[in-house]
């Protein structure tokens, strides 16, 4: 079976989609679900492009044992047509990435939050750093619905 491919998108893909793809990674890999998903991040703008993590999401992942490899790219229009699924943070990376939508797109576009009221997930980047710690906790419990709807959908 192909795995679902789901890219989950921030503004700078150095805070929000990396704790988004490193708490999806960490909870497949601790039910043994890593041949179903492939998971992976990038942002709406330039600014951070060939950097990794933020130091302070590097640490809250390291903390949750959640590293993993990160190199901050952009969304590309090809990613519409590879990913099944493509996850936002907040309205501003939705309009960013309907903007990049080709017309014929095949992922499905939605907040990480939609089917549960579509709150947005908030920046911690000019935040303290607590609140990188909260943002994983938000993402990991999102993934974790996301997982569970996903396995029922299969
Ligand atoms: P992210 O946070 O979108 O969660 O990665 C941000 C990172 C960088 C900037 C803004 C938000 N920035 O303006 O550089």
């Amino acid at each position: 079976m192909k795995p679902l491919r789901v890219l989950f998108v921030c503004l700078g893909n150095i805070c929000r989609s990396p704790l988004a793809e490193g708490a999806a990674r960490k909870l497949a890999g601790e039910r043994g679900l890593q041949e179903l998903f492939y998971f992976d991040s990038a942002a709406t703008s330039a600014y951070h492009v060939g950097e990794s993590y933020d130091p302070r999401v590097r640490a809250v992942l390291a903390e949750h044992d959640a590293l993993f490899d990160h190199t901050v790219r952009q969304v590309s229009r090809r990613d519409f047509q590879e990913f099944d699924w493509i996850l936002g943070m907040d309205r501003e990376n939705l309009r960013g990435l309907t903007r990049l939508a080709p017309s014929n797109a095949r992922a499905a576009l939605a907040l990480v939050s939609e089917p549960w009221g579509g709150g947005e997930v908030s920046d911690p980047y000019y935040q303290d750093d607590w609140a990188c710690e909260q943002t994983y906790l938000e993402l990991s419990d999102l993934t974790d619905r996301w997982l569970k709807r996903w396995l029922e959908e299969t």
